[in-house]
């Protein structure tokens, strides 16, 4: 496994395999990498012959410098649970090598209204911090197919449609979150939780579930169930910023005879901000 940290290096690799024929994949990361990034990269060894996985802590996509300061960064053991995945090549930046001016002339790639509403609400300016940074990476890696996680639904959305939308000639592979046995679904944030605070951290997932049960039994008030989810959260010990129940294609409002759907929630624990989703189809 060859990890290189110039872009230069990076290109000359890519060429290489150019000129053998293999097809490649990107895995886009921020590091500190657990069970639920190592399934990506299994996901992206059955599809090409050559997988990347980056590691970047992008400094565009935070909203809270605190947060960009205290971000886990683990590079050497990451590299060591990525060369047990028969990883190819791991590309990890500086800050200066992807934004060798600073980040304020970087031009931004943004998507509208899908960029705006939930954690766009919550996070101003995130999702452009994001759609910038894995367009320089698909530029740069030039990727046949990458992979994203579900569990930030959102975002895979929003890469899709960029995708979509620029015609940028990769396909995108989204892969199921990866829980812990009790439901919490895998973060490097989780992290943050302390001893005490991880035991209240498996209610966002509870609550989704039981949301998404009242919803196949046939409740349909929406804006009612998403409430009393909310006040639900808070009982169990979580600051709750938002459960949402939405169209799965979109993540607008769903209007009848939508049935594809999925309940996002965004929901604070100690110093941890926690997000999960659920799909479900209904009857
Ligand atoms: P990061 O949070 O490191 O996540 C990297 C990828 O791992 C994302 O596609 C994310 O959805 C996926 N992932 C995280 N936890 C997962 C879990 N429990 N199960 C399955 N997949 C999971 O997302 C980012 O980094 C950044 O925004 C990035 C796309 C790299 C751009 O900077």
């Amino acid at each position: 496994m060859d990890i290189v940290h110039h872009v230069e290096d990076l290109r000359g690799a890519r060429r290489a395999w150019q000129l053998e024929g293999c097809t490649v994949a990107l895995v886009p990361t921020m590091g500190n990498l657990h069970e639920g990034h190592l399934s990506l990269v299994r996901h992206a060894r059955t599809l090409v012959d050559r997988v990347v996985v980056s590691i970047f802590v992008n400094p565009l996509q935070f909203d809270r410098a605190e947060d960009l300061a205290a971000y886990p960064r683990t590079l050497a053991e990451d590299c060591r649970r990525l060369a047990n995945e028969a990883t190819d090549l791991v590309f990890a930046p500086s800050e200066g090598e992807l934004y060798p001016d600073g980040r304020e002339q970087v031009t931004r790639v943004t998507v509208p209204v899908l960029s705006d509403l939930l954690e766009g609400t919550h996070r101003p300016g995130h999702f452009a911090g994001v759609a910038t940074v894995v367009c320089k990476l698909f530029n740069l890696v030039q990727p046949d197919v990458a992979v994203f996680g579900e569990k930030d639904f959102q975002q895979l959305l929003l890469i899709r449609r960029m995708v979509g939308d620029l015609d940028m000639p990769v396909r995108i592979e989204g892969v199921a979150t990866v829980r812990e046995a009790d439901g919490l679904a895998m973060s490097s944030r989780n992290a943050y939780l302390s001893a005490g605070e991880r035991m209240f951290a498996p209610a966002i997932y509870q609550t989704l579930s039981e949301l998404a049960a009242r919803l196949k039994a046939g409740e349909r008030d929406y804006s009612a169930l998403e409430r009393e989810a909310e006040k639900v959260l808070e009982k169990r010990g979580l600051r709750s910023d938002y459960v949402a129940v939405r169209r799965r294609q979109d993540l607008l409002l769903p209007q009848p005879g939508d049935a594809r759907l999925v309940i996002l929630a965004a929901a604070w624990l100690g110093r941890a901000r926690l997000i999960d989703n659920l799909c479900l189809d209904l009857p």
